[in-house]
């Protein structure tokens, strides 16, 4: 299509400047010719879009053509799906013992397509190199930016280079459509990415990251700049043009200190800003982040980052087992995952805050949505005395705060299969609260130890306009448990 326009804008002023009769006359058939080649063309299109309409229903509404020229390019329309993703990964092999569980975690062999660059060979305990694993490079020899790497930061640079060696390794654009990059302990939720990444033209410029939870970190770097912890991903056409640029790139910013920070000074250098994505977490944080985990933004839940440097997830286990279990709930329903629905016991006046597969917090009074969204402060600030020190708001309590301020939490434990066409997962209470006063009156929900919740088996589409879940209580079903069952929204419904 592009070619056949152009070559019909090209010929006319050049036939009107010259006036010359044959050249008219050659140009006028040209014009023809091309005239009939595109009534044959959209002729041909226009069946093919009645065979492929089951395939559009899937697809988001943007995809439907706009322009010919992005018909043209898409005409297959297929869904973006994991096979359209390269991996990227930054890995040192000193460190690869420590680090491989988090990657193993969320690869999958012969799904997922990329490679693990390392700075040299893998130690002897790493070989043979398993399948389990994704397949390493070493990366290249960086000596020849000596002269231009004035900070003496060699591994920043062999970091932004995994971009350019990535895209050497993987560059058919008849399969790939996004470059996906990510640090050695980047724990990611591939469905979630797949289906986020899969809203975005690939075919255009796309820079799809996020920040840092710290405010002081995206200060003193920039604010338009994608945490590489958290992963990012990168559209083809952005990948290619950094992989041709990236030498001068790195010789323009000898100074800028992170790996990141050359990468988003190179692609505001393309003229492309960045497309935040707020499920991408780089967790900046300190300690028990399950205040965090349990107040999800509105957004599909995409990574976990610094699992080493923060508390185990779940209580009483360890760092390896804490997000295995997480994983047990994502291989359940990914889309659900850490998405927080909320619902009242209006006779005892209790509200439930549901983090699906992961936590239930329950109130001893009724508290509305507005409120709950806000996570509770069980973490702390990454760097020390930095102010303010996150970039969302925080709830904070201590134990002396009133029992009304002060959550029962209970954790996933297990997924129990299916019921009544709902999947079922239970949480269960491993620690009693501490608060102020009188916390065991007639009023406390302090006897509940385990909630059954009830999900859908349909995937939930979060964001883009998108409501949450909503939920009901459904009466006791023992002495000490209790049953939620999450729903759609009502028309007019309000969670409070
Ligand atoms: C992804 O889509 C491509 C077509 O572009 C198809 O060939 C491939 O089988 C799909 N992969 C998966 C895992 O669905
Ligand atoms: C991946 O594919 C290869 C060859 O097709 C096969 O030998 C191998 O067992 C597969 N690995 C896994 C983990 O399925
Ligand atoms: C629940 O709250 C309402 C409104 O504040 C109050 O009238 C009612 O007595 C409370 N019920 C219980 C069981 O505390
Ligand atoms: C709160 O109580 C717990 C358990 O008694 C204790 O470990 C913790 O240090 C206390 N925290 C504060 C801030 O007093």
């Amino acid at each position: 299509m592009s070619t056949t326009n152009a070559i019909i804008l090209n010929i006319k002023p050049k036939t009107l400047s010259k006036n010359l009769f044959l050249n008219g006359i050659l140009c006028k058939t040209l014009v023809f010719l091309t005239l009939i080649l595109y009534l044959i063309y959209l002729f041909l299109s226009s069946s093919s879009t009645t065979t492929t309409t089951s395939l559009l229903q899937f697809s988001p509404s943007k995809n439907i053509i706009k322009s010919s020229k992005q018909y043209y390019f898409n005409s297959n329309n297929i869904k973006t799906n994991i096979s359209h993703l390269v991996f990227g990964i930054a890995a040192s092999s000193n460190t690869w013992g420590k680090k491989k569980h988090y990657i193993n975690s969320w690869w999958k062999p012969n799904i997922t397509k990329g490679y693990l660059f390392l700075d040299r060979t893998p130690n002897d305990e790493h070989l043979p190199w398993p399948n389990i694993s994704p397949p390493y490079r070493i990366s290249s020899d960086n000596s020849r930016y000596m002269p231009y790497n004035k900070h003496g930061m060699p591994f920043a640079i062999r970091m932004v280079r995994v971009i350019e060696e990535t895209f050497m390794e993987e560059h058919d654009s008849s399969t790939v459509r996004w470059y996906v990059m990510a640090d050695d302990d980047t724990v990611l939720m591939i469905e979630n990415l797949v289906n986020v990444l899969s809203k975005y033209d690939h075919m255009k410029y796309y820079y799809v990251g996020m920040n840092s939870e710290c405010i002081v970190s995206n200060f003193g770097m920039s604010f338009q700049m994608a945490f590489g912890g958290a992963g990012y991903a990168l559209s083809y056409p952005l990948a290619q043009a950094l992989a041709k640029n990236m030498d001068t790139c790195i010789k323009r910013y000898p100074y800028l200190y992170g790996s990141d920070h050359i990468l988003q000074a190179c692609i505001a250098d393309l003229g492309v800003t960045i497309t935040l994505e707020k499920g991408f977490h780089q967790i900046d944080l300190r300690r028990d982040i399950s205040g965090f985990l349990s107040a999800h933004p509105q957004s599909p839940f995409i990574s976990l980052h610094h699992l080493d440097l923060v508390s185990p997830i779940f209580p009483s286990m360890n760092h390896y087992d804490a997000l295995n279990h997480l994983m047990k709930a994502a291989s359940v329903d990914q889309s659900r995952l850490l998405q927080q629905s909320v619902c009242y016991n209006k006779i005892h006046n209790w509200t439930f805050s549901v983090s699906w597969g992961y936590s239930v917090q329950i109130y001893d009074k009724i508290i509305p949505q507005s409120y709950l969204q806000t996570p509770i402060e069980t973490f702390g600030e990454w760097r020390k005395g930095a102010w303010p020190p996150y970039m969302f708001n925080i709830r904070k309590f201590n134990n002396y705060s009133s029992c009304g301020e002060v959550p029962n939490i209970l954790f996933f434990d297990s997924f129990e299969g299916t019921k009544l066409n709902h999947f079922v997962t239970t949480y269960v209470k491993k620690n009693h609260r501490i608060c102020a006063n009188n916390d065991d009156d007639d009023h406390s929900s302090n006897g509940v130890m385990k909630v059954h919740v009830f999900s859908p088996m349909d995937k939930l589409h979060v964001g883009d306009g998108n409501r949450k879940e909503c939920c009901d209580i459904i009466q006791p079903i023992g002495m000490d448990s209790m049953a939620i069952k999450l729903r759609t929204c009502m028309k007019h419904e309000i969670i409070a």
